[in-house]
């Protein structure tokens, strides 16, 4: 099993660096010669051809790319688009029409709700898209069309290569389906695939700070809970950082929209509880860094998250990661990975079962 790791203690840690070479597959994969190929999938889906509203329908982390990505959607393309959890969208008798498209995301191909999900629109006939790591898995068969992540085997039960091939999909959907909706030039156009194409690159160098992630991390360890918040898609990066954190490392944690807080979750914080606050959207900026302050003044240790060049996180935060600029659509891919790190240094300091969380299946084929 030495081997299978690559070198690395454990397969979570193999996985988080095997990130760049999953994005540069994938990306690889969907973008040639400059322009994006959806070649895999029927034109109507690769062309928004007649669809009026977007539903993405996954569980777990899965869930935290559609959540990412309907931001990203409505801004390049301007359709509407709602993101349901499948145990939900299963059972709350969705109104659906012709005019939609289902797009179901999974790792595995085989989650039940997903799946179930899945088939409730294909039985009335909405065109359906999945965008699956695993080939051939129940979900890749059954949907109208498929598209899928080169992560290659994902052992860790915590998800994070496959996360990051789903979020890139997604961005290439939304560059496409932008410039077929004519609201993308195409200058933008090449500009934002060439964004797209530099992520492996700072994602690379993001994990080169992964000593002081894990120094930082061990202060933690005895955390009982945390909070991590953001408003918009940091607000969807703050969903899955502290699913990462409470999956491996059983330090209860919450994600909050920033602007939310102060409806009830602020009473929870007393001296030193930890609150990563993640500054990822330059628009709303200052508006976390306000609900940072708030925390702060009753106690909380403060963590910033946000990238190279807004030094004065630094008067608010006790502690800040720096990531490289993207546009800040694709900021998530760059985030996500000291968080995953935090995750997995904090399981590390106690001891845990790093890659077999106790309770959690790497599929959950049942349900
Ligand atoms: C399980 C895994 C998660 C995953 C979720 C959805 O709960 O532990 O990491 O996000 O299932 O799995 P899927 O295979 O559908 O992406």
């Amino acid at each position: 099993q030495a081997a299978e790791k690559g070198g690395f203690e454990h397969f979570m840690m193999k996985e988080i660096h095997e990130q760049p070479k999953a994005a540069r597959d994938t990306i690889g994969h969907y973008i040639v010669d400059e322009a994006i190929n959806l070649s895999d999938i029927s034109t109507q889906i690769a062309q928004l051809d007649g669809i009026e509203q977007i539903y993405i329908v996954a569980c777990g982390s899965a869930y935290h790319v559609g959540i990412a990505a309907q931001y990203i959607i409505e801004d390049f393309a301007g359709v509407p688009v709602r993101v349901d959890l499948a145990s939900e969208f299963r059972y709350r008798k969705p109104l659906l029409k012709k005019s939609d498209l289902v797009i179901v995301i999974s790792q595995s191909g085989e989650t039940a709700d997903s799946l179930a999900a899945l088939r409730l629109a294909v039985d009335q006939e909405i065109p359906t898209l999945a965008i699956v790591n695993v080939l051939g898995s129940s979900i890749a068969r059954e949907a109208g069309d498929v598209l899928y992540t080169y992560a290659g085997p994902e052992i860790a039960v915590a998800t994070t290569k496959a996360y990051s091939t789903q979020l890139l999909i997604c961005y290439v959907l939304a560059v496409e389906w932008g410039l077929a909706k004519g609201r993308i030039s195409d200058e933008e156009y090449h500009r934002l695939i060439k964004e797209i194409e530099s992520l492996p690159a700072k994602m690379d160098r993001t994990l080169e700070d992964k000593e002081r992630i894990q120094w930082f991390a061990s202060k933690f360890a005895n955390a009982h809970d945390m909070f991590f918040i953001g408003r918009g898609i940091d607000y969807a990066i703050s969903m899955e950082g502290s699913l990462k954190m409470k999956e491996i490392s059983y330090v209860h944690s919450e994600a909050y929209a920033a602007g939310e807080l102060k409806h009830g979750t602020i009473s929870l914080i007393e001296d030193g509880t930890l609150t990563v606050g993640i500054l990822t959207q330059p628009d709303l900026y200052e508006k976390t860094i306000s609900n940072m302050v708030e925390v702060k003044s009753r106690g909380g240790y403060i963590m910033g998250l946000t990238s190279y060049g807004n030094y004065n996180v630094e008067d608010t935060a006790h502690f800040t990661v720096y990531i490289p600029k993207t546009d800040p659509h694709f900021a998530t891919s760059l985030a996500i990975i000291p968080l995953q790190l935090m995750g997995y240094y904090v399981s590390v300091s106690k001891g845990l079962d790093v890659d077999k969380p106790r309770n959690l299946a790497k599929s959950v084929t049942v349900e």
